[in-house]
């Protein structure tokens, strides 16, 4: 049983829980997701060394790395339950595990290559054992017989401020839902974070559900797009500012 949404909304909810949980649910009331949009953690090579703290002192929230068991447990899952498109954003070593975990379940997958999300202006970390790529990987794939859309060559925008530690634009969640859902479907992120993803939906006339195992993460995403139903607007993305380049920069210096 998952607890209720900590926003009451008709277009949103979001809940404090394991992703595993929430696709239980909806298993069990014999209901799906149009869209599954999923930024996962990345694989151990990417988060190896890296302290996981934004640079400016903003939210600091610690998530673990994904291994290839759990991107198969996530797919088995939350494939069965999402009638649309599957969406992961993830990272060059975990995109041919995405790819095989969807074809297993009978899905047609676009992952020869994945679609390169690039954010320009973000400083790629050198140091350590980690990232294992300078672009997103976007793996995507349909039911068989559901035969429809276009996609990019690539997602290509720029840096924006973040919230937590593996946010993404919203430019680029934007697009994803897009190119991806309906008006009016909804759209399903079941490691919000800091919530860009359901904002994204939201702006682009698609009802969100999400859920984070972090109380911290599933809470500033119903902060974030509570003040984004309340104002019409997303008060916390946009531009970044020069405070983040100059700590990525102090960050170099110190050879943190
Ligand atoms: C890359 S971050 C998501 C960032 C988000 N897209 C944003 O823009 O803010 C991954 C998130 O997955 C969450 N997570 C990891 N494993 C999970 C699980 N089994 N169930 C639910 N959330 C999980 C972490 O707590 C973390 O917040």
């Amino acid at each position: 049983m998952i607890g209720p949404s900590l926003i009451e909304h008709p277009r949103v909810a979001i809940h404090a829980c394991t992703a595993a949980d929430l696709a239980a649910e909806l298993a069990a009331r014999r209901e799906g997701v149009d869209l599954l949009l999923a930024d996962t953690p990345y694989s151990e090579r990417t988060h190896k060394g890296h302290n996981g703290l934004l640079p400016d002192g903003r939210k600091r929230i610690r998530y673990k790395h994904w291994t290839p068991a759990q991107v198969d447990a996530f797919c088995d899952a939350w494939l069965p339950v999402t009638f649309g498109w599957a969406v992961s954003i993830t990272d060059h070593v975990l995109a041919p595990v995405w790819g095989a975990a969807m074809r297993r379940h009978g899905r047609y997958v676009f992952d020869a290559p994945p679609v390169p999300m690039v954010v320009t202006g973000s400083r790629v970390r050198l140091r350590g054992d980690g990232p294992s790529t300078w672009t997103y990987q976007v793996v995507l794939s349909r039911p068989t017989g559901f035969d429809w859309r276009t996609t990019r060559g690539a997602y290509y925008g720029p840096r924006e401020r973040l919230l937590m530690t593996g946010g993404k634009p919203l430019w680029a969640m934007r697009q994803v839902v897009q190119d991806y859902s309906r008006p009016g479907d909804v759209v399903c992120d079941p490691v919000c974070g800091s919530g860009t993803s359901l904002v994204g939906a939201l702006v682009e006339g698609r009802s969100a559900l999400g859920c984070d195992e972090l109380m911290v993460a599933a809470g500033l995403a119903e902060e974030r797009v509570a003040a984004y139903l309340a104002a019409g607007r997303d008060e916390l993305g946009g531009p970044d500012d020069d405070a983040v380049e100059e700590a990525s920069r102090r960050r170099d210096a110190d050879g943190a």
